[in-house]
């Protein structure tokens, strides 16, 4: 087995047992020495993983979610975890160069950053992504990452959850209208060629909820228990790294199918213009599709959206 995998396993068993577990019984179940064991659990104190180590044996000092950044290893991608980052994109920034597939993860945020340079709240507790990669797109269809990543993350909750979350235009993964997660994407590109792709992705998952976000709601408040972060993370990138391979008409069906936006009463504010209308469609090139009620249609790029009433069909 390899020493990642058994430290995976190590934590598992740990996290699992409530009391302490004995190195004899580590090693029976993981088919290794005794001492092997020890050389591990020492590798993870050393991790900053908070194990007790008495007579009676070893012990994780927490109940709450860890991240296993040994089992995130398994994915294609240059694993960085952080304790503490200004912001997951600033890191990204400056790995990018050097870095062709890379994922950036912070326990927490000091200058989390929205959409339209908002702040974004980023406690412990929550997953605080960025996505390095280097796609063989131009700047016309980069929007596409956007679409990518919001599925991805809604089918990663959906699959360890399986809360049926939906799709609000342009970037969030709602449950029940309340926000789970929102997406950030930063493209650098020379003329027209993409030289890299920054998709920064936050998900309340066991996090507390700002007092000032009314519209957000976390993992942990729908199911009152700590849901698996790695687990999600495993399951959103390889999602995402699914559906990087597809063209865009299936990328958008499949947004579709998911979305709460269409068949809605919807109002865009963009920086030139307020639209209300019924949101109906998206174009091929990844636009919101608004008719008015004079019967123009519209074609949103970027924006926020509001929700109004649904529409009986
Ligand atoms: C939004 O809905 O406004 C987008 C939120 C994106 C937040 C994530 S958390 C990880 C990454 N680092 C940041 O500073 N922002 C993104």
């Amino acid at each position: 087995m390899k020493s990642r995998n058994l430290r995976v396993q190590i934590l598992t068993i740990l996290q699992k047992n409530l009391n302490f577990v004995s190195g004899a019984k580590l090693a029976e179940k993981l088919n290794v020495s005794r001492v092997t064991i020890w050389k591990h659990i020492k590798k993870l104190k050393e991790k900053g993983y908070p194990i007790e180590i008495t007579k009676k044996g070893y012990k994780l000092l927490m109940n709450k979610d860890i991240i296993f950044e040994d089992k995130l290893k398994e994915l294609p991608y240059k694993v960085y975890y952080f304790q503490e980052v200004t912001s997951t994109m600033d890191i990204a920034r400056e790995k990018a160069e050097n870095e062709e597939k890379a994922l950036i993860l912070a326990e927490t945020q000091t200058s989390g950053k929205g959409r339209l340079a908002r702040m974004w709240y980023s406690p412990p507790g929550g997953i605080w992504m960025s996505l390095i990669i280097k796609p063989d797109l131009n700047l016309k269809e980069s929007y596409i990452l956007t679409y990518i990543a919001s599925i991805s993350t809604a089918l990663a909750i959906k699959d360890i959850t399986g809360l049926k979350v939906k799709l609000k235009w342009p970037n969030d993964v709602v449950y029940e209208e309340k926000k789970l997660a929102g997406i950030l994407l930063e493209i650098r590109a020379e003329v027209d060629k993409i030289q890299y792709a920054i998709i920064g992705i936050g998900i309340n998952v066991n996090n507390k909820i700002s007092n000032l976000e009314t519209q957000a709601i976390s993992l942990k408040e729908i199911f009152k228990k700590d849901i698996s972060r790695t687990d999600i993370i495993i399951n959103l990138v390889k999602y995402f790294d699914k559906f990087i391979k597809k063209n865009s008409n299936e990328i958008l069906k499949s947004w579709k199918e998911m979305s709460c936006t269409l068949g809605r009463e919807v109002k865009i504010l963009t920086t030139q213009e307020i639209i209300k209308g019924i949101a109906f469609d998206l174009s091929e090139d990844g636009a919101l599709m608004i008719k008015d009620k004079f019967g123009n249609v519209h074609k949103i790029y970027s924006g926020d959206c509001i929700h109004l009433r649904k529409i009986e069909k």
